[in-house]
């Protein structure tokens, strides 16, 4: 299956179960990463609208439904982050995988 065909991307993530999974364990590590702290406190500590939100937007992303521009409309990834101080050391703890 080729990737990034049709909705092969998100179909291959596991849909939006796969895709949840992946965004539950992502912040998990923001949580418990002390190099993510600074990243971390970013967030407000209920996490349940930004993993909603990040979820939804990797679902389209992907090539599925198109579900952040259905429930909170169109985005612009770096206008959406422009009221944030992010600079390399926020770059690769966003990134950080041990
Ligand atoms: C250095 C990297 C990044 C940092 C530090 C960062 C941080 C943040 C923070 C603090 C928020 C606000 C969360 C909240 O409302 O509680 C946010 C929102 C969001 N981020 Fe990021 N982010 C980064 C990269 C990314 C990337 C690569 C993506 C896409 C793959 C992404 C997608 C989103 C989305 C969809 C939202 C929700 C925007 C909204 O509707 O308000 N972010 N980000």
């Amino acid at each position: 299956m080729e990737y990034g065909v049709g909705d092969n991307s998100y179909t291959m993530a596991g849909k939006l179960a796969g895709i949840s999974k992946l965004v539950d364990d992502f912040y998990i590590n923001m949580d418990n990463f002390p190099e993510a702290k600074k990243v971390r406190s970013m967030h407000s500590s209920d996490l349940f609208e930004s993993k909603k939100k990040l979820a939804y937007f990797l679902s389209g992303w992907l090539g599925g439904p198109k579900l952040y521009a259905e429930h909170y409309g169109s985005i612009n990834i770096p206008a959406a982050h422009q009221h944030l101080s992010v600079g390399v050391e926020e770059s690769n703890a966003w990134l950080l995988y041990p």
